[in-house]
């Protein structure tokens, strides 16, 4: 018996608020209408963001000529919708403790950001309108995960020693254990972060896509995909097989043949390879 989402935050306490600057760049990104300026506007206000999109500019994969200095540069070098994805990156770092803590929370970092890329990728391929989108939820799907290692590191980190090494079921456990699930954690999370529903839905549904509401199936779908794929990728803690279900329902609800989805995985790990240095940053 799962519980609700109120005794969920009771049992938490409270949840981390979301950085200003992230809020901000998230919120800008995601909605179509937002342009360039209001972007570069936002990041500016953060040194230590600025220097972080710079330095990720100027890594070998863009293959630019001149070194980029200017957020201006950086948006012409890499495109605006790169640029996005390069400071939604840079910006949900801090929310995935990247590089600063242990193995477990490397990889959960990694994990979040292949999975984004895959998201992408794929909403691209499948003709999904609203891809940065895709990027976000991809980004944060695992976010209450990070929740978890904060609030219980010995539980937790235990918890997921047992899934990566004796291939257990993470949600069963997690339920067994505190009686919700990451996903759960992080849907009260983005609730509380004010994001979108069809970003809350994603997260909650990421392990049965099936279960969202119409109206944000396809994007929990296309999350459900981009997981499995960062699975099979080896990027994360877990193992492909665990998410299995999730991917063929996703297959389903986006109406992909499995013929179809092999060569759609071709050209989104070849786009994942080429976004490789968001992850070598990390
Ligand atoms: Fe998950
Ligand atoms: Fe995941």
């Amino acid at each position: 018996m799962s519980i609700t989402a109120q005794e969920l935050i009771l049992n938490l306490g409270d949840l981390p608020p979301l950085p200003q600057v992230a809020s901000q760049v998230l919120r800008v990104s995601a909605d179509p209408e937002a342009n360039v300026e209001d972007l570069r506007k936002i990041i500016s206000m953060d040194q230590a963001l600025v220097s972080q999109v710079l330095k990720i500019s100027n890594s070998d994969m863009f293959g630019r000529v001149r070194k980029v200095t200017t957020l201006t540069q950086a948006i012409k070098t890499l495109g605006f919708s790169t640029f996005k994805s390069v400071v939604i990156a840079s910006s949900a770092k801090n929310l995935h403790h990247c590089g600063t803590m242990g193995l477990q929370e490397r990889l959960i970092g990694e994990h979040a950001l292949v999975s984004a890329m895959a998201s992408r990728a794929f909403a691209k391929s499948l003709r999904f309108p609203r891809i940065e989108e895709a990027f976000i939820g991809g980004l944060l799907h695992d976010i209450g995960k990070s929740v978890l290692v904060v609030k219980f590191p010995e539980r937790y980190g235990a918890l997921l020693r047992i899934v990566d090494h004796e291939n257990g079921v993470g949600l069963d456990l997690e339920l067994e254990t505190f009686g919700f699930d990451h996903a759960m954690v992080g849907e009260a999370l983005l609730n509380r972060w004010n994001l979108a529903l069809s970003l809350q839905a994603a997260v909650r549904w990421h392990h049965g896509p099936v279960h969202a509401h119409e109206p944000h199936r396809k994007l929990a779908a296309i999350v459900a995909l981009a997981n499995h794929l960062a699975l099979e990728e080896k990027a994360g803690i877990g193992n492909p097989s665990q998410v299995e279900e999730a991917s063929l329902q996703a297959r389903e609800i986006l109406k992909v043949s499995p013929e179809a989805l092999v060569d759609i995985k071709e050209s989104v790990r070849a786009a994942i390879a080429q976004d490789r240095a968001l992850i070598a940053e990390c």
